[in-house]
């Protein structure tokens, strides 16, 4: 498993994933979003990708090569202030749960203290997500925050989380 910048041949791949509105997927990359704007925001993605060069701050989860998920982030405004929000998703559910996200989350918090002056880096999830909070905790984020109940999710109510991790907590990968 790596990560690694997006290659043309990943976008049918990246398309199929991305414009599947029944992809299990969404079930938790955000599903408290309307489905109807995420799913026109998805396809307006995959056209900016297919139009553009591979950017800095997203790569793509390769494993033996294919293509099986994506990684990203966003400095919080304003610029150089410090602070990072970082994504992920692999798509094809067959992975989960296998520790494939958990270390291409330590490899992207990795690459990106590497390329970026970031000071503090964030995830910010809800608190269904156990996988993406779990993988957090054991990457050494700790919970900063949570609004209780904030996430309308399939009609029950949800906290959303946030998770940091302080540049000076981090380990070096070996
Ligand atoms: C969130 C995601 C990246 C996690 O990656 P993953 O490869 O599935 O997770 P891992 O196998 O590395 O496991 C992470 C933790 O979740 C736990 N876990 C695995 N399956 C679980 C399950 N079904 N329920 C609860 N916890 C589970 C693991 O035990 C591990 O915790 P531990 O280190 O304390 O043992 C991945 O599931 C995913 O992409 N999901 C869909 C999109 C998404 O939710 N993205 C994040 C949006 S904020």
């Amino acid at each position: 498993m790596s990560i690694r910048g997006r290659r043309p041949r990943d976008l049918p791949t990246l398309r199929r994933w991305f414009t599947d509105p029944q992809a299990q997927w969404r079930d938790w990359d955000a599903p408290y979003l309307h489905a109807a704007q995420t799913t026109g925001s998805l396809a307006a993605y995959v056209e900016q990708m297919e139009r553009t060069p591979p950017h800095p701050n997203e790569r793509v989860v390769s494993l033996d090569g294919q293509c099986i998920g994506m990684v990203n982030r966003s400095e919080t405004p304003p610029e150089d202030g410090g602070w990072w929000d970082l994504g992920i998703i692999i798509h094809d559910p067959q992975f989960w749960g296998q520790g494939v996200g958990s270390r291409a989350l330590a490899l992207w918090v990795e690459a990106t203290l590497n390329e970026t002056d970031a000071h503090v880096l964030t995830f910010t999830t809800w608190g269904g997500n156990e996988r993406m909070i779990r993988a957090a905790l054991r990457l050494g984020f700790r919970e900063a925050g949570r609004v209780r109940e904030a996430r309308l999710v399939r009609g029950e109510r949800h906290d959303s989380v946030q998770l940091d991790l302080l540049r000076r907590e981090w380990t070096p990968l070996p």
